[in-house]
């Protein structure tokens, strides 16, 4: 049994548990089953290394190999630690991992390495909570909804404005459509729903926008959030099918550098 402290009422758990345990996967079932219930799980200085972190990682389930840089991925905006840090800007909106593949991340593994002064807290919503909180009314009007899905939209948010050759680049991200609603094998339904929505199939424009637009914001209330402040040798674990994320801003100069890596996901978007 793990010691664990509720964050928050609907997301978030620190757990404590010695090093060993978290390594040698002894803990690993319970951690699986506190990461669908809980969303969010916090190891506090727990202070991995990148072999551990990759250990750690591999007693939970499959690695994602498709993080780059092997299978830790830097997260900073800075380009000389990342070439690819441009498109990390992005993590600044809420999002989901992966939504432009049929099978999205089932995890993601965050640990810090150095802190920004100002800014860079990680936020996470509960899409599950968020789902089962609708009206009836408004569940039975977006059942059968089907989103499209692209990095360009997500990019916009950056570059309002961008030029041809970005907006260019951004498509080589494939678009993905996925319901509204994610029907879980577990028989549970969350929220798809974040910056890499484009637009609601068969609706107006408008329209689209401006559901998507309310769910999101209905999603992202107090109540459905958990917001971590980091420490240096922070580890988080989130379920990446039941929340969504965003990075509070913080400057591409300020030396922040978080490792991550992530288990493959298990089920398909449906
Ligand atoms: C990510 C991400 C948020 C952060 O790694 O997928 O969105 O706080 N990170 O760096
Ligand atoms: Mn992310």
């Amino acid at each position: 049994m793990l010691t664990t402290i509720s964050l928050a009422p609907l997301i978030g758990s620190e757990i404590q548990a010695d090093r060993k345990t978290l390594l040698d996967g002894s803990a690993a079932p319970e951690i699986r089953r506190l990461l669908q219930e809980r969303g969010v799980l916090v190891f506090r200085k727990v202070n991995f290394n990148d072999e551990e972190q990759l250990t750690f990682t591999r007693t939970l389930g499959t690695p994602d190999e498709q993080g780059g840089y092997g299978r830790l991925f830097k997260i900073t905006l800075d380009k000389r630690e990342n070439p690819g840090a441009e498109i990390l800007k992005g993590t600044f909106f809420w999002h989901i991992d992966g939504t432009t593949s049929d099978v999205p991340a089932l995890a993601s593994l965050l640990s810090a390495r150095r802190l920004s002064p100002t800014g860079g807290q990680t936020e996470w919503a509960n899409t599950y909570a968020a789902y089962d909180a609708l009206s009836e009314a408004d569940k039975q009007a977006i059942e059968r909804l089907k989103v499209v899905h692209d990095q360009e939209a997500a990019q916009r948010m950056v570059y309002p404005e961008p030029t041809l050759a970005q907006v260019l680049s951004w498509r080589k991200y494939p678009q993905k459509t996925h319901p509204l609603v994610w029907h879980h094998q577990n028989g549970r339904k969350s929220l798809v729903v974040g910056s890499t929505t484009f637009y609601v199939e068969g609706m107006s424009l408008r329209d689209s926008c401006e559901l998507l637009t309310r769910l999101r914001e209905w999603a992202t209330q107090r109540q459905f959030v958990y917001q971590h402040e980091w420490s240096v040798g922070d580890l988080v674990i989130w379920d990446n099918t039941g929340t969504m994320h965003r990075a509070l801003m913080y400057a591409a100069d300020s030396g922040r550098l978080m490792h991550r890596t992530g288990l493959a996901g298990e089920e398909s978007l449906a």
